[in-house]
């Protein structure tokens, strides 16, 4: 009988060393003449345990990790002899950290092949597109607007209601747009799917397709992820062969076709204004709003842009209908968001769970605090933009009501994690700095300000126990406000989060006391 080990072939999996792992499983199987397959699967988010390879068991799927290429002949071993070994995982679906999840989004990532269609399909993949197909627009706009998912790209906007405005709209022609330039820092959700589930991103854009009667879709997908390009257009090309994509979907009347498009790597690029342009084969600059994307967007038809979670949320819903999406969650925040842990924790990955979830249980309990052993002490929640909030505020539950109400913003569901040893000055001042570096140029709030910005936080340092300390603070209000209600788009806008965060929270690291930062709230 065959012997089926996998072996994930995402990104980061790679980079510490699956290709090699698989080699070596490979090379001493054929050595004891085993009748393998490896299957290169997506990576089931424990990345501290990658890489971690499967064996299939009656009992399920016994799990290694993390396997080198100088252990892999071990971990053969044990497979084959079931013999105890110090990597053994135990039955993958059983590791407590898995166990604990909802996989809504995620449940076939890590688990199927990716470049499989029919291994989608064995996993309840086009369950979704089976049923959107029959039910026509008005009944997967209904679905999608009734299951509360809000775009998972950062704004949280309503998904249902963005697609009712461009199917509602008129137009020879409409384009379906997927947003993967996933810049935040500490996030790697999408390409993770990408990488293990690009049938489920395709599967939600087609969907959306027929909801909005568009014909064509884009992938922009950022430059430093060849291997998630590499994966979509190995899937598109599977589902067009399986005749999921293109002409006549299913044997419907429904036309759809995809692309991929890579981009050239700008943090701004990810606002969809400017994601736009830079399709159009332009420099990415923001555009003003209004007109919305989902009236005069792409060559200027009406078009939806949705972040990659936001799709491959789709197919769940539609197959399992909204109430089973929308039963998971607190208040306005429905469903699960797909949490990534990074920067110094002990158990970093993906962690895919229902909104309402406290920071603390995410970062102690399911991170296993910092990877340094130390204290920790910040914590910075939705990209560069996003703001830094202190040990003391970690029974904040992941909403985003909750999020706004605290000066915060739930972003991308990137969780930054730092122990004691931090400067919230420096990182107050790396905000600008990044805004500096990555403004588009368009309006001068952003693209002065945050030069000025800079500027005014090192001179607080300076003047910090001088009497030209009010003034300085006055000045650098001025300028956060200046930004907060003068930037053209969020990356001036928000900028201020993360700065003033860090002077409200952590006022000592500024030599200033809380009396001097009241002002920021
Ligand atoms: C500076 C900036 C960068 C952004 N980067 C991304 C990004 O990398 N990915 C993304 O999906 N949305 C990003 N957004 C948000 C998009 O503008 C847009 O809101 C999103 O693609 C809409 O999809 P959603 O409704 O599914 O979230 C960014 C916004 C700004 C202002
Ligand atoms: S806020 Fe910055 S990035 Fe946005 S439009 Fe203005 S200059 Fe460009």
């Amino acid at each position: 009988m065959t012997m089926r080990v996998y072996v994930s072939r995402d990104a980061g999996a790679v980079a510490v060393g699956a290709d090699e792992v698989a080699l070596v499983l490979g090379l001493a199987a054929s050595k004891h003449g085993l009748d393998i397959e490896i299957v290169r699967t997506g990576s089931r988010g424990l990345y501290w345990l990658e890489p971690m390879v499967e064996v299939a068991t009656p009992q399920g799927r016994i799990a290694f990790g993390p396997v080198t290429e100088f252990n892999a002949n071990s971990v053969l071993d044990a497979m084959i002899s079931g013999s105890p070994h110090p990597l053994r995982l135990g039955v993958a679906d059983e590791i407590p950290w898995l166990k604990r999840q909802t996989r809504l989004t995620f449940a076939r990532c890590g688990v199927i092949d990716p470049r499989a269609l029919a291994d989608y399909r064995a996993h309840g993949g086009y369950k979704g597109l089976e049923r959107a197909l029959t039910l026509g627009s008005d009944g997967i706009l209904a679905d999608v607007t009734a299951s509360g998912l809000r775009g998972r790209g950062g704004a949280g906007f309503p998904t249902g209601i963005k697609w009712k405005t461009v199917a509602q709209a008129s137009a020879d022609r409409k384009f379906i747009v997927c947003n993967a330039d996933e810049g935040d820092s500490g996030t790697f959700a999408d390409r993770m799917i990408m990488e293990g589930d690009p049938f489920v991103v395709i599967e939600g854009m087609t969907i959306a397709s027929i909801a909005v009667g568009a014909s064509k879709g884009y992938i922009y997908i950022r430059s430093e992820y060849p291997h998630a390009v590499e994966a979509m257009n190995a899937a598109i090309a599977a589902a067009k062969r399986g005749g999921t994509l293109g002409a006549r979907i299913g044997g419907s009347n429904h036309s759809f076709d995809l692309e991929v498009r890579v981009g050239a790597g700008a943090y701004v690029c990810g606002e969809e204004t400017s994601l736009l342009e830079s399709l159009e084969g332009r420099r990415g600059i923001v555009r003003a709003k209004p007109p919305l994307p989902a009236h005069k967007g792409l060559f200027g038809k009406p078009t939806v842009i949705n972040n990659v979670l936001s799709f491959a949320a789709i197919p769940f819903i539609l197959a399992g209908g909204a109430k089973a999406y929308a039963d998971y969650g607190m208040g306005r925040s429905r469903g699960t968001m797909p949490i990534q842990l990074a920067g110094n924790i002990r158990h970093g990955g993906l962690f895919e769970t229902a909104f309402g979830v406290t920071l603390g249980e995410l970062v102690d309990d399911v991170g296993g605090g910092t990877f340094t052993g130390r204290p920790v002490r910040a914590v910075q929640v939705g990209g560069p933009l996003g703001a830094y909030f202190p040990a003391s505020m970690l029974d904040l539950p992941m909403d985003y009501e909750a999020f706004a109400a605290k000066k915060g913003i739930v972003g991308h569901g990137g969780i930054v994690v730092f122990d004691d040893t931090v400067d919230l000055a420096r990182q107050a001042r790396w905000a600008f700095e990044f805004c500096a570096i990555e403004s588009c140029g368009k309006c001068t709030p952003c693209r002065i300000g945050s030069t000025r910005g800079a500027e005014v936080l090192d001179r607080i340092s300076r003047v910090a126990r001088t009497s030209d300390r009010e003034t300085t603070m006055g000045l650098l209000r001025d300028l956060c406000d200046t930004m907060t209600y003068g930037s053209l788009c969020a990356l001036g806008g928000l900028t201020p989060l993360p700065v003033l965060s860090a002077l409200r929270h952590f006022p000592e690291d500024f030599g200033l006391s809380r009396s001097d930062v009241a002002w920021t709230g």
